[in-house]
């Protein structure tokens, strides 16, 4: 039987490049949306020939800025994923928008592209923080986006960026009350993170930018998992709040370690062909990326049978974030390894006892006292 298959398409231009951000986004005076449309299509159709056909349960337009797509290439591309894939009945098709207001009005034409699902990048409903974050729209903008996309659409997400420098617990308390009142079923909230080579590193070196100690932002994400639940959000993932049945299906898939395949500059894929799982990276740099494509079909930079070992340790990285944990049996199917094969069992042990980690026969779980420290956990336990 052929594995189900989520696929992510990288869209990957910004307006304007936000201080914090590490992700493959690039800022350009004038975007070439013919020759980047041509060249994703190229690249679907390459890989949609060497997968062969299967059941395709969720599509994501990721970015960078994937509002700055044209939509008759979103639409495009679409079309071409429903002629090389079976589209499952309840298909997610989520694209991520930025507030400002020239991308909230092309909302409606997304829909009409075949988008059921969007995720709005609001990061903050204060202003001073849109500022120090380098956003390009207001707080007002972004609450307008928000209404007009629940006015279009069944499924809307929105993302926050919390723990920042010199937020306190009242003020965050508020914000995201402020931010649940206007809430659909989904929201993703991210703690700031210094990443390398960004402008807050930079910053961050110097002292310039002070983030909440330790303790501040355990007390920042438990109130952030109680006013969450409050309304009927659950934490299913470290950082993702759905009421239950409204979780991002594509998400999932990453987190549950199920086949997917990425395309555009820098896309990861993980696949199953000819019964090993390979994984598949792709040319990071947009215009090289084009440049393979044009030359090759395809701008893949790497296509590798994944060794028992990283499967197993790649499964347990992901599967720790969610809620529900890691499915015991499907862990060994998929990556030919036990748990006991693929942890330290001295620390698994330790784990179990000081409340870190729930073990049963059927699956392995991090609580919510593992959760808040998986990193640490992870670097202990993971073979
Ligand atoms: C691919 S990005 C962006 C989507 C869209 N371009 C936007 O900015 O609205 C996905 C999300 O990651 C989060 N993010 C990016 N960098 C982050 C950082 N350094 N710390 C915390 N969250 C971050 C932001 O919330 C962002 O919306
Ligand atoms: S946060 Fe979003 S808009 Fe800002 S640079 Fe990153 S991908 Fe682009």
């Amino acid at each position: 039987m052929t594995e189900d298959l989520a696929l992510y398409i990288h869209w990957p231009f910004c307006l304007a490049k936000c201080p914090y951000c590490d992700f493959n986004s690039h800022v350009r005076d004038r975007i070439d949306q013919t020759r980047f449309a041509n060249a994703l299509r190229r690249e679907l159709a390459t890989e949609a020939a060497r997968l062969g056909r299967r059941r395709l349960t969720s599509v994501f337009f990721g970015g960078g800025t994937p509002s700055l797509m044209d939509p008759s290439t979103v639409g495009a591309l679409l079309d071409d994923a429903a002629r090389w894939f079976d589209p499952a009945d309840a298909i997610e098709v989520t694209l991520e928008a930025n507030p400002t207001s020239i991308e909230a009005g092309r909302l409606s034409d997304y829909r009409s592209a075949g988008v059921n699902r969007v995720s709005i990048g609001i990061q903050s409903l204060d202003e001073t923080a849109l500022r120090a974050l380098g956003r390009q729209h207001s707080a007002q903008e972004a609450v307008a986006a928000l209404a007009l996309a629940r006015r279009l659409f069944n499924r809307v997400s929105f993302d926050l960026i919390y723990a920042r420098p010199n937020q306190d617990l009242a003020s965050w308390r508020a914000e995201l009350r402020a931010a649940l009142a206007i809430a659909a079923d989904h929201l993703s909230l991210y703690q700031l993170t210094i990443e390398p080579a960004t402008q807050f590193e930079a910053l961050f070196r110097q002292g310039r930018i002070v983030l909440p100690d330790e303790d501040t932002a355990a007390a920042l994400y438990d109130a952030t998992g109680e006013e969450c639940a409050r309304v009927g959000l659950e934490a299913y993932e470290i950082s993702n709040y759905a009421r239950p049945g409204e979780e991002s299906r594509h998400n999932l898939t990453y987190w549950r370690y199920l086949d997917y395949t990425g395309i555009g500059p820098g896309a990861h894929g993980r696949i199953t062909a000819d019964g090993a799982l390979r994984a598949t990276r792709r040319h990071r740099a947009p215009e090289p990326w084009a440049e393979r494509v044009e030359r090759d079909g395809h701008g893949l930079t790497a296509d590798d049978a994944i060794p028992a070992d990283e499967r197993a340790r790649e499964a347990l990285l992901m599967g720790l974030r969610l809620t529900e944990g890691i499915d015991v049996a499907r862990f060994c199917e998929r990556t030919g390894r036990t748990i006991a094969q693929s942890v330290d069992a001295g620390v698994l042990r330790q784990c179990i006892q000081e409340g870190y980690i729930q073990q049963t026969e059927e699956r392995l779980i991090a609580t919510r006292e593992g959760r808040i420290r998986l990193d640490a956990l992870l670097a202990a336990l993971v073979n």
